[in-house]
């Protein structure tokens, strides 16, 4: 290899969306970038492991309850059968498409891709481990985009067989009969009814007093209250402590109950949701002087700069919600910031989802948070009962929250319960972004019949005039 193939404009550590995007940013603004990632396939945790795979499995098993659940009143029944196998290929081959989407886009634009463990060297120095040995690259700018991994209980340890991570939960070769999720927040809700609509018995338990913990108590409940009809169990206030080894190859947990009381659970699959961690460790980051925060994120300023000039660093790996479309938009405001232009993430619209059935969809402040900020809040709420598209469609569960401030009516936030939330909120961000008031959501017309006519009603609900609801 030449000094030219070694010798690059910038180069990104991680080809995850933070790092993949930027890239592809820094590319189209005329930058040669070179791509580092250790897995084989490029798309990182979201496209190979994570968001992409899950979405496949939530809408394969969406297919299954619609036509095993709800076909009847349709007129359309018979046997239903789940090939668990065929299932996963699905799954499989929708990221086999995309991550190849992906390499061809990176191809496209002229990145070169190393496939090996980057760590950095100094001095602008990036040190490459792949399975044809070392290789040293250099470049002005690093950006470090490594993602996160799932986080252990101490006490359970990951061993991928039984005590099971997000990983391992979306590749399981048969459906457990007991299954255990510990933490109800996205991951453990999303997978934990995968399973439980393929047929497990599925037992969520929670440290917190309540479910999807990052929305308003208010859409927990009316989240809670659905699940729960649908099968999932719950078991809130509640700490698991310990793990023993149970019959048939099962595992028994002990937990501490709301009132201090022992409990136990007895499960084929535990899969751990209880959060994630930044992948800062082996990059050299104390070597060279990065600086990290306490829970060993990335310290930036508000320009993604670290504490090394010339290392700059996105995504999971720094504060905030770990999303992929945070991690993406924080990509191509780097890459922009670096090629002299003025690139900026607004923080405050960034959507929140929980891709269950149905969907969990926020941006901007909940109730409390805009309370907490200082705000008088006007709250409009509109059930999606009483929504027409709902009620032709199953889909008639949830609510929608639309908060304003009571004296100037900006638009301060929006919550949803509805099949499609992760659509209907698209709307809202759109408001939220340009600071418009709840006057001017009810004011925009939404097409007729659409689940979006709900947001619509709840903006118009802020002002006590919802059209649709008494
Ligand atoms: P999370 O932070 O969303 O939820 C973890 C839950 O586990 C919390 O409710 C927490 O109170 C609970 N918990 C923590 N320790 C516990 C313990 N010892 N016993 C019982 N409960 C405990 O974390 P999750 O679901 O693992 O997701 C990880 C990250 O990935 C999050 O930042 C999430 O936003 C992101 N993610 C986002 C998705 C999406 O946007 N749809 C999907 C999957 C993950």
């Amino acid at each position: 290899m030449t000094q030219a193939e070694t010798s690059f404009d910038w180069i990104v550590l991680g080809a995850g969306p933070g790092g993949y995007v930027c890239a592809l940013r820094g590319a189209q603004l005329g930058k040669r970038v070179a791509l580092v990632e250790k897995r084989p396939t490029l798309g990182g945790t979201c496209l190979n492991v994570g968001c992409i795979p899950s979405k496949a499995l939530l809408h394969s098993t969406e297919v299954l309850t619609a036509a095993r659940d709800h076909g009847s009143h349709h007129g359309i029944g018979g046997t239903i059968e789940v090939q668990l196998d065929q299932l996963m290929q699905h799954k499989d081959e929708v990221v086999a498409k995309l991550v190849g989407g992906v390499r061809q886009l990176v191809d496209g634009r002229g990145i070169t891709v190393f496939t090996g463990e980057g760590a950095l060297a100094g001095d602008g120095e990036v040190l490459v481990r792949g399975e044809e040995g070392e290789l040293r690259l250099r470049a002005e700018a690093v950006i470090l985009a490594t993602g996160s991994r799932s986080v252990e209980l101490p006490f359970l340890p990951f061993d991928g067989e039984t005590i099971l991570s997000s990983d391992e939960a979306i590749a399981l070769e048969a459906i457990p009969e007991k299954m255990v999720v510990i933490g109800a927040g996205a991951i453990g809700l999303e997978m934990g009814s995968v399973w439980q609509r393929l047929g497990a018995e599925v037992d969520v338990v929670e440290f917190l007093p309540r479910i999807a913990a990052g929305f308003d108590p208010e859409i927990s409940k009316v989240a809670e209250r659905i699940f729960k009809k649908q099968g999932l169990r719950f078991h809130k206030s509640t700490k698991v402590t310990g793990a023993s080894h149970g019959k048939k190859g099962r595992v028994v947990l002990t937990a501490e109950g709301p009132k201090g009381e022992d409990l136990s659970f007895e499960a084929d699959k535990v899969l751990v949701s209880v959060g994630r961690a930044p992948v800062s460790d082996g990059l050299g980051l104390e070597e060279v002087g990065v600086e990290l925060d306490e829970k060993k994120r990335v310290k930036t300023d508000g320009h993604f700069r670290t504490s090394v000039a010339g290392v700059y660093a996105i995504g999971d790996l720094i504060a905030g919600p770990m999303l992929a479309h945070k991690a993406e938009e924080e990509g191509v405001a780097l890459a922009e910031q670096l090629a002299g232009q003025a690139g900026h993430v607004n923080y405050f619209a960034i959507p929140n989802v929980i891709y269950t059935d149905p969907e969990i969809a926020a941006v901007g402040y909940g109730a409390e948070a805009a309370k907490e900020a200082g705000h008088e809040i006007r709250t409009g709420r509109f059930p999606i009962a009483a929504n027409g598209r709902a009620l032709a469609t199953d889909a008639t569960e949830g609510i929608v929250l639309v908060h304003a401030d009571a004296s100037t009516d900006r638009l301060l936030g929006v919550e949803i319960v509805s099949r499609n939330a992760s659509e209907m909120i698209a709307s809202a961000v759109a408001h939220i972004e340009y600071g418009g008031s709840a006057e001017d959501l009810a004011r925009t017309v939404h097409a007729h019949p659409t689940l979006s006519e709900a947001v619509k009603e709840a903006a118009l609900a802020v002002d006590g005039r919802a059209l649709h609801s008494l």
